[in-house]
């Protein structure tokens, strides 16, 4: 299984934060936004993970996160020249994906929760077609919304819905097998110009091919699409953080727990970033035996 991170768009709801940084490397308080949903992919156990980004922002994520190796995984990069919509990932990712499935992550979806390890296993084992997820929200016009008929079997998922027809909202975590890359070929640009990523869907529920795992209470999914919310976002990692003293989406050190570096790399880690309340984590933890 390969992974993706879409990191590209404009951010232009948060000018003038994103006038010259991209919103995906903003901070969610102590580390920059993409650290969330990169540590779903390592979580997932995916080693290989392809970030797209603007042609202006990808050189700052190659910075940022550069190869790879230092948290024992593979990064390559690709520059999207517009935001053609989030179906474009698997265009441009054709040859990075191969024959292999593919798991795609929105560099600005948050995901929190003793119940994702679960989730992502079960969505890992479904060898044929699609999962995605459904997570309730009070207010779902703004996502995709996953319609379902009286015995909650699914009928279609709108995108951005006047009148949605349920409140589960489609989170930006998907799971596919390899025919995405020409789904995603033959969808037709909507009425926003975007090929959207909830045509491939139905087109997968057209197959017989779509499972949507609801996702319940206990799991948080946080958006960050306005700066109020990524202000509530900041404070709930720093509430979980400071109560538990576990760091949320502290990617050395689920890499290390997955086995992908040893307790020395972990410890190499932890020191190029000693003079932070981060980089002093990482350093406590190759202290605890195991
Ligand atoms: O967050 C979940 C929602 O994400 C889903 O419920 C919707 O079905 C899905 O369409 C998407 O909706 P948004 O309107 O919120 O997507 P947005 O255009 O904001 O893009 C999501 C992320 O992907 C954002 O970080 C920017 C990036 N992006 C977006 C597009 C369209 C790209 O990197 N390239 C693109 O072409």
């Amino acid at each position: 299984m390969k992974g993706i991170i879409l990191a590209g768009g404009k951010g232009t709801r948060l000018y003038p934060n994103t006038k010259v940084v991209s919103k995906q490397l903003l901070p969610i308080y102590d580390k920059p936004m993409i650290y969330y949903p990169l540590s779903i992919l390592l979580l997932a156990g995916i080693k290989e993970i392809l970030i797209i980004s603007t042609p202006e922002d990808l050189p700052k994520y190659k910075e940022l996160l550069g190869n790879g190796e230092r948290i024992g995984v593979k990064f390559e990069y690709i520059v999207q020249t517009a935001p053609r919509g989030l179906a474009d990932a698997f265009i441009l990712g054709e040859k990075f994906i191969g024959k292999d499935s593919v798991c795609l992550v929105l560099g600005d979806n948050i995901f929190y929760g003793g119940g994702i390890t679960l989730a992502l296993k079960e969505a890992l084992n479904n060898k044929e077609g699609a999962t995605i997820f459904g997570y309730p929200v009070l207010d779902p016009k703004s996502f995709g919304v996953v319609e379902f008929d009286g015995n909650k079997n699914v009928i279609s998922i709108e995108e951005k819905p006047e009148n949605p027809k349920s409140n589960y909202a489609v989170p930006g975590l998907y799971f596919y097998d390899n025919d995405v890359i020409e789904i995603a070929k033959n969808v037709k640009p909507s009425t926003r110009g975007e090929i959207e990523i909830t045509s491939v869907n139905n087109e997968y529920l057209n197959r017989g091919k779509l499972k949507v795992s609801l996702l319940g209470r206990g799991m948080a999914w946080l958006d960050t699409g306005t700066v109020s919310n990524m202000l509530k976002a900041s404070m709930f990692v720093e509430t979980v953080q400071n109560q538990q003293g576990l760091y949320i989406a502290c990617i050395e050190e689920i890499a290390y727990n997955q086995g992908f570096i040893t307790k020395e790399q972990l410890k190499k880690c932890g020191e190029e970033l000693s003079s932070s309340e981060y980089g002093k984590y990482i350093l406590n933890l190759c202290k605890e035996e195991k």
